[in-house]
């Protein structure tokens, strides 16, 4: 199998971005150390002001402020998109889904607010975009909420999942400062913003839980459906008392997940002391999971900062290489399917391409896709041609793909099948 490449449009050089940027060039031997065939390289990188000072062990010839340097390279077939925010992020991404770029993200606002429909739309268009970064950073939850654990009737989620008011609680717990003083500590130790409105009231962590609990209830989930109350209100006094009764206060993201009787919130709740919840201290985060027949399990790790994040990142860019790699198709840009899943797209369509028959007794037919998979040759086209070779004519039969059938592997499935059906009768397809 000849190397294949992956090359990367990184959009944004901030925080994350230069932490990912940084592993792709110092750490590419680890990266691409995998069992996948695949060369992953960083192609560009777009950032907002050009004249910014940039990582020295970034060349500038890789740098631009022009979009269309990174969406319009036909090169590029992966997008990684870590600008943050709405609606320039969102259009950056719509511009990749439209072209079948592969999408890695960490952004939870896109992810919670538009995800179910840019998920979907991905996956009509046969490429992968993933997001384990949009929740809790480096944890890894997304990933085995769609794989290891998804067999599992998830009822519950407890969360953690803002380091900001987690850092600001845990510092009001000692009893020693206030919330002002602790949001004001978490300003200067870099880890709240200067608009800090997002983390303290909670909206930050609704937006995760969506994300969370859009997976587990596979449906359109927003932060509009997650009930919030931030940590604003709290003072010395709720924290006296509680630790008075043996408990500890924590903004958590819960989610009540029977389908019948769905409940989301993000609040400041009281944890007993004994609970590993309690125990989460500073900018860390921590995901418990409820589940059956899995029983109760806690992810747990630092949920922000680069470090972090650009292990999520890296993760979700390997795989979508070895996802590449493992294709027996040459084109690896339509090798991203859901095979199963995209057969079954196949087959449901119609027109994707034609047989034709030629018989002896010079009739000529032509007949085109195939519509349910049970039915994998038209029962009447088969009987046709059955007759006329049991009639002694010789039938011909070829076949020729029409422009929409999007993968050469499936399209040689569907060629096998009706060979199969065809051999039955002793009729060859050519
Ligand atoms: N920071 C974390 O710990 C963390 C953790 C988990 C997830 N995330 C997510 O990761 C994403 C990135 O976060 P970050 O902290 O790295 O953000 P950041 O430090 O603010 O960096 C944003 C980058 O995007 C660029 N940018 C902004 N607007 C742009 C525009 N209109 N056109 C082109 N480039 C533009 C900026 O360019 P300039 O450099 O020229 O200003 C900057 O390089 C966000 O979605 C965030 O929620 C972050």
């Amino acid at each position: 199998m000849e190397t294949e490449n992956i090359n990367i449009g990184l959009l944004g050089l901030g925080t994350v971005g230069t932490e990912v940027a940084y592993q792709l060039i110092h750490n590419n031997n680890i990266i691409n150390n995998q069992k996948s065939k695949v060369q992953i390289n960083l192609s560009k990188v777009l950032v907002n002001d050009i004249n910014k000072k940039r990582p020295d062990f970034l060349p500038t010839d890789k740098i631009t402020d022009n979009p269309n340097d990174i969406l319009n390279d036909n090169n590029i077939n992966l997008i990684v998109e870590l600008i943050g925010g709405d609606q320039i992020a969102l259009d950056m991404i719509n511009q990749a889904v439209d072209k079948k770029v592969n999408i890695v993200t960490a952004n939870k606002l896109i992810m919670s607010k538009y995800g179910h429909e840019l998920i979907t739309r991905a996956k009509n268009n046969g490429i992968l975009l993933l997001y384990e970064a949009s929740v809790g950073a480096g944890i890894p939850i997304i990933g085995p909420l769609y794989h290891s654990l998804t067999a599992n009737h998830i009822n519950r989620i407890n969360a953690i999942i803002n380091g900001t008011t987690n850092y600001i609680l845990s510092n009001m717990s000692t009893g020693t400062q206030t919330f002002e003083n602790a949001l004001k500590q978490a300003q200067n130790l870099g880890y709240a913003e200067s608009d800090p409105t997002s983390d303290i009231e909670g909206i930050d962590a609704a937006y995760k839980l969506s994300i969370l609990a859009s997976i587990v209830l596979n449906n359109r989930i927003t932060e509009e459906d997650v009930y919030r109350e931030g940590i604003t209100k709290l003072s010395a006094v709720d924290f006296k008392y509680a630790k008075d009764l043996g408990y500890t206060i924590k903004l958590l993201a819960i989610g009540e997940l029977d389908p019948e009787n769905v409940s989301l919130r993000v609040h400041p709740c009281l944890i007993s002391n004994d609970h590993l919840l309690a125990k989460v201290e500073g900018v860390y985060n921590a995901i418990e999971i409820q589940g059956n027949p899995i029983g109760n399990i806690i992810f747990h790790g630092e949920g922000a900062g680069p470090k972090s994040t650009s292990s999520a990142i890296l993760g979700d860019i390997i795989s979508i290489a070895n996802n590449i790699s493992n294709s027996e198709t040459p084109n690896f840009k339509r090798s991203f399917i859901n095979y199963e899943s995209e057969l079954q797209r196949a087959l449901n369509a119609q027109n994707k391409y034609r047989l034709s028959a030629h018989t002896t007794d010079k009739r000529h037919i032509q007949f085109a896709a195939l519509k349910d998979p049970k039915d994998v040759m038209p029962r009447q086209v088969l009987d046709y041609l059955t007759t006329s070779k049991n009639n002694g004519n010789n039938v011909n039969v070829e076949h020729e793909m029409i422009s929409a059938m999007e993968n050469q592997m499936l399209y040689q499935t569907l060629v096998q099948s009706i060979s199969a059906e065809f051999s039955r009768v002793n009729i060859v397809l050519r």
